[in-house]
């Protein structure tokens, strides 16, 4: 979860890794520290806070060096404060290391390093590994060596980076489970979790596979696997712009995201279609589509809002291709010894391609012989590379923890699969043709959507004092209900739940009073007037009613406190459209209640942990 940045060349690393740092807080952000270790220079860091804070200390202590590593953490073990903090050293303070995972035994080697005469300043299960790597040097071993033989003890994931007093010249990386990459330059060289945190530097990485330690020196880099295999590793060009991971003038980078859906909509599209046939490409999946047509079942699987699109890619796939739907929290997929085998087709819907959870499920299918494909926004990220094969959703980087166009980008990419398959199997041409005009034409809506930011602001106001919230949707739109209130809850610590509106009536109706705001997603489609129902029931109950409904629907006017109105468009799409008002209002509930809706408390954007 949390973010790694290291530099080894002839440049003052501390900049570097303070602005990566920046570029990665999103991953994590309750302490961050950094380590220097060059010509002289042996110094330590480490701050409670965010990265502003580090960099403060760091300007006041005036840190300089040519080697270094850095860290920003999302605890999992032992509170954030500053003696938790990475990066951790071993007792003579020779040896440095930051490390994102968890070292599932790590207590077991606690106990038997505190027997061999360690002691441990901090909570965390990282001490571990450092003092671990500094028993097999002090028996001897180099420090690429010692690195191999701690791993060899240790349980858990890690993306790592380590750095030897002794061995003053070098930085040793190595990853399980923790993305890492090494960002190539001339004469120098950048560890990162993730290639944010590069590209102002360098577009050309290489990639650690999970078992891999790399040495690193500012001329070359190495790569063995745990097992000593040397690899030899592709240098991959990165197609980013500085100006995908800057807020661009907005004030938070999810409103930014918000914002871009009329692009990130048209992306997740471009090139996709050949529209007069009524047939959708994907590259990604060239040479699969028989066999998904074939599947006698589709699991999609992931976790939060990825999950949240899941489910709507079960509504379509199923109306759509004919093909039974299941849909499984990764976590649980993995851990229930699933029925899954060589008739399945499983999506992996993943936005950073990183989630722990949906990887492990991933490899579960994979290893039950079940066609795993991915569905991922981070090019190059784990899912993405370890899946069969895949489709990338093109959504541009997404920086703010609450994830706001990955969601419609996920759901526009099941939409063109749901098209791709089922006019392999009985969808008439003219329906293919049809939905892809639907498609074609959303970005636009969107816009129109965008204009009501500050119609939705003005609502925001009645709201900021609400302890509660229930949202309510029908079909397609029940997971939009799910996935307004995650993205309420997330950034603005309001507890909300989402429902299928007809489940009111069974238990959330006992919630409702005069203080209790309901969200409806009130469309006009095969179910309007059920709907229209549920929020007289409401309003009997004197429950306050926000209602998303169609621009030309005068209906709903006396029923509800406020309305949002926006364009019409297929229902198949609806849930791209009626989740954008959502995101907004949690957007400026949040912002007017003092939130960091970028970085909200106790989350991290990518859950590389289980
Ligand atoms: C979304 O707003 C959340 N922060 C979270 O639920 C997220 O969707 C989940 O952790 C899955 O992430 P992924 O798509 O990167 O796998
Ligand atoms: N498990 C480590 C800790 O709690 C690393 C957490 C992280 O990935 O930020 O410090």
């Amino acid at each position: 979860m949390c973010g790694i940045v290291g530099y080894i060349g002839d440049r003052d690393c501390v900049p570097i890794i303070i602005e990566g740092l920046k570029r990665l807080e999103y991953r994590g952000y309750d302490s961050a520290g950094i380590a220097v270790l060059s010509d002289g220079t042996k110094e330590v860091i480490k701050t409670k806070g965010k990265v502003s804070e580090l960099e403060a200390e760091v300007a006041k202590q005036g840190l300089a060096g040519k080697m270094g590593i850095g860290h920003t953490r999302w605890a999992t073990h032992g509170v954030p404060n500053q003696l938790n903090a990475h990066p951790h050293f071993n007792q003579e303070k020779t040896l440095f290391l930051i490390h994102n995972g968890i070292i599932e035994n790590y207590s077991e080697l606690k106990n038997k390093l505190i027997k061999k005469g360690y002691s441990f300043y901090s909570e965390t299960d990282s001490e571990v590994v450092v003092n671990l790597i500094d028993r097999y040097i002090k028996k001897g071993r180099d420090l690429a060596a010692a690195v191999k033989y701690a791993l060899n003890k240790i349980d858990g994931t890690y993306g790592l980076a380590v750095m030897y007093e002794n061995e003053p010249d070098k930085i040793v990386v190595a990853r399980k489970g923790s993305p890492l990459v090494l960002g190539i330059g001339e004469g120098e060289y950048y560890i990162a979790s993730d290639v944010n945190a590069l590209i102002a530097y360098t577009q050309h990485v290489v990639y650690l596979n999970d078992d891999e330690i790399a040495e690193i020196t500012k001329d070359s880099f190495t790569v063995r696997t745990i097992t000593d295999e040397e690899i030899q590793h592709e240098i991959l060009k990165v197609e980013m712009t500085e100006d995908e991971i800057t807020k661009s003038g907005y004030p938070h980078f999810m409103l930014k995201e918000i914002m871009e859906q009329p692009l990130s909509i048209e992306n997740s599209m471009r090139g996709r279609f050949i529209t007069d046939e009524g047939i959708v490409k994907l590259g990604g999946l060239i040479g699969y589509e028989d066999r998904i047509a074939r599947s006698k079942r589709i699991i999609l699987s992931a976790c939060g809002t990825s999950w949240h699109a899941a489910l709507v890619g079960e509504y379509m796939l199923e109306e759509f291709t004919g093909i039974p739907v299941e849909v499984e929290y990764a976590s649980e997929f993995r851990y229930r010894n699933p029925i899954v085998g060589e008739d399945d087709t499983v999506f992996f819907i993943s936005q950073s391609g990183e989630t722990a959870d949906t990887l492990a499920a991933m490899r579960e299918a994979k290893r039950k012989g079940a066609l795993a494909l991915g569905i991922c926004n981070v090019v190059g990220s784990s899912i993405a590379r370890e899946s069969e094969a895949g489709v990338y959703i093109h959504a541009g980087p997404e920086i703010g923890v609450a994830s706001t166009k990955a969601f419609t980008s996920q759901l526009v990419v099941l939409s063109l699969i749901t098209i791709l398959i089922a006019r392999k199997r009985n969808m008439d041409f003219e329906i293919g043709v049809e939905l892809i005009e639907n498609l074609k034409a959303l970005p636009q809506k969107v816009e129109e959507i965008l204009k009501l930011n500050d119609e939705i602001e003005k609502i925001a106001e009645h709201y900021v004092n609400s302890n509660n919230f229930l949202y309510l949707g029908r079909g397609y739109n029940f997971p939009v209900a799910l996935e307004g209130a995650l993205k309420l809850k997330e950034i603005s610590y309001i507890h909300a739940e989402g429902y299928p509106a007809a489940e009111m009536k069974h238990g959330p109706i006992a919630l409702i009073d005069e203080n209790m705001p309901t969200v409806f997603i009130a469309p006009k489609d095969a179910v309007y007037d059920k709907i229209l129902s549920n929020i007289e029931e409401v309003k009997a109950r004197k429950g306050k009613i926000i209602a998303i409904a169609h621009v030309d629907d005068t209906r709903i006017d006396e029923l509800v406190d406020h309305v949002i109105k926006i364009p019409e468009c297929h229902y198949l799409f609806q849930p791209i459209l009626n989740v954008i008002p959502l995101q907004i209002l949690a957007y400026h509930i949040a912002v007017k209640k003092g939130l960091n809706v970028d970085q909200p408390r106790n989350l991290a954007k990518s859950v590389t942990v289980e």
